[in-house]
């Protein structure tokens, strides 16, 4: 275990405060990336006390396997136009920072008023594009990680806390 449940669940609050805080009257849309990004969302939205739009991406870029393709490929869309919206992008890591990059160049072609980042975890060693994190979870090492959404070849998303996988 890396991260307990009780652990994430501090953190989360802490988070939704600080979303809460800085978009009062703004109704963000919270854009989460599936589907490591279900978990996280879903416990992140009900500790944001204020009125708040959800939506979804979904990417094919890791395959079954633990590494980066680093091919990145939009499986679905967001159901609506952001234009004119402040815009949330929710991931669940951050890793070579590629798949994020990607994301934020693609919605900032649909003009929305401004487009942060929030991110549970950063794998920050492993990274190989800049990208700013705007709420962050946790810092965490060089290591496969899985749990609270977090898959390996489509398992383990279901665990309440965040282990390390061993892998070769
Ligand atoms: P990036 O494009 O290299 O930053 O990859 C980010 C994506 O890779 C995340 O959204 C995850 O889906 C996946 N990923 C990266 N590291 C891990 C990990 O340790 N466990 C599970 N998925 C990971
Ligand atoms: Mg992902």
């Amino acid at each position: 275990m890396l991260i307990s449940d009780a652990e994430l669940r501090a953190r989360v609050a802490e988070l939704g405060r600080d979303i809460a805080r800085d978009y009062e009257h703004d109704n963000p849309v919270l854009v989460g990336v599936l589907k490591g990004a279900l978990v996280f969302m879903a416990d992140l939205i009900r500790e944001i006390p204020i009125e708040v739009t959800m939506d979804f991406m979904a990417l094919s870029s890791y395959g079954a396997g633990s590494r980066s393709s680093g091919v990145v490929k939009l499986a679905a869309d967001l159901s609506m136009p952001i234009e004119d919206r402040h815009v949330i992008l929710i991931e669940d890591i951050i890793d070579t920072g590629r798949t994020v990059s990607y994301l934020k160049r693609n919605l900032e072609t649909r003009h929305p008023k401004s487009v942060r980042l929030c991110a549970l975890l950063d794998k920050i060693e492993r990274r190989e594009v800049d990208v700013e994190i705007d709420y962050l979870g946790f810092t965490i090492p060089n290591v496969f990680v899985v749990g609270y959404g977090l898959d390996h070849a489509g398992l383990y998303r279901n665990l309440p806390h965040i282990a390390v996988l061993e892998v070769d």
